[in-house]
């Protein structure tokens, strides 16, 4: 009965303040155990049930005192979260922000498309989806041409393909523009490449076209001249040697001299020599496939591959950090505060 009263009572009670209250009324000076046996006529009783009594009521201080506890405790630990709430501090130094950075290859980019416009080139976005006939036929490399081999890419459900070179948008640009024509097209491509170093499976290229009447080789070296000075803020070592692409006729090899090594040779650039920019004349055949009257116009183009050109502006000696998604790669190009 009286346990029962008591399980009551602490079940009632949810603070600690209340758990005391329970124990003065069953364990206080004059609490309902203490004084149990008030009315207990001792003198009636035997030994044995004196004997018993006492037992008794010490099992019941026990059994008290026990739960008494574990609801002292039950409670407290209830009341914590009410004690240790966090509060605002006002005078705790702030955390600070980190800053995000631009990419490095992002970087480059905008600088290259800056020079450009320079040079009155337009800068056009193009699509990373590609038909076979804008990767391939419209720039002169036909379904059986060995060219295909040395771009093996992915292809989609639907037969287009990931580009492999920002090529195909020389005749895209010429169907839209016409002639006379300058642009450049930045953008990511993707090619079925065994990974090292300086191979990666997803790159950047800027593909550029200048066509015009009367263009020679020598505007073509000019640009490419202009630009890397202006990259690289310093006077570069090129070289030009010749190149075999379908759609430039005649084409070239521009090579950088390694920023690295200064052309020793090194594991980045292997004998000393980047290969940077390939490019040419452009080849007739494109030039009829954007709609451009040959007899009248000519022109140049070059492919400059935007990720080596990142990796030897900023010292990336490892292509695959780029695509790395390593922040602590990136962090290094944010501004320091
Ligand atoms: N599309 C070529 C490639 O990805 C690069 C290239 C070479 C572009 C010569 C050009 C060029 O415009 O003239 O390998």
């Amino acid at each position: 009965m009286l346990q029962q009263q008591l399980l009551d009572d602490l079940a009632a009670a949810s603070a600690p303040e209340q758990v005391e209250q329970v124990r003065i009324k069953y364990l206080g000076r004059k609490g309902l155990i203490t004084n149990y046996a008030k009315d207990t006529d001792f003198s009636k009783l035997s030994a044995e049930e004196k004997k018993n009594f006492g037992q008794k009521l010490n099992e019941l201080k026990a059994f008290a005192a026990e739960k008494l506890a574990e609801a002292a405790e039950k409670t407290a630990a209830h009341s914590l979260p009410a004690v240790r709430r966090p509060t605002l501090d006002l005078t705790v130094p702030g955390t600070g922000s980190t800053l995000g950075a631009m990419h490095p290859i992002r970087m480059v980019q905008l600088e290259l498309e800056s020079v450009f416009e320079g040079m009155g080139f337009t800068v056009l976005d193009s699509p990373e989806a590609e038909t076979e006939y804008g990767n391939f036929e419209s720039v002169n490399i036909p379904a059986d041409h060995p060219a295909r081999d040395m771009q093996d890419t992915f292809w989609l459900q639907n037969e287009m393909v990931l580009r492999t070179h920002t090529s195909a948008n020389q005749v895209r640009a010429l169907r839209r523009f016409g002639a006379p024509f300058r642009g450049i097209f930045p953008g990511r491509c993707f090619r079925y490449e065994s990974i090292d170093p300086s191979h990666e499976n997803t790159f950047f290229q800027c593909e550029g076209l200048m066509v015009d009447e009367n263009i020679s080789v020598a505007h073509l070296i000019g640009v490419m001249k202009t630009l890397l000075s202006k990259i690289f803020k310093r006077d570069v070592k090129v070289r030009l040697r010749p190149g075999f692409f379908p759609f430039v006729e005649p084409g070239f090899e521009l090579d950088l001299n390694c920023l690295f090594c200064g052309g020793k040779g090194c594991p980045t650039c292997g004998d000393g020599w980047i290969e940077l920019i390939p490019c040419g004349l452009t080849h007739p055949k494109v030039l009829e496939h954007g709609g451009v009257d040959t007899s009248k116009y000519s022109g140049f183009a070059f492919g400059i591959g935007l990720t080596r050109l990142a990796m030897m502006k900023y010292g990336i000696r490892d292509i695959r950090y780029f695509n790395s998604g390593d922040v602590r790669v990136l962090e290094q190009f944010a501004a320091v505060i």
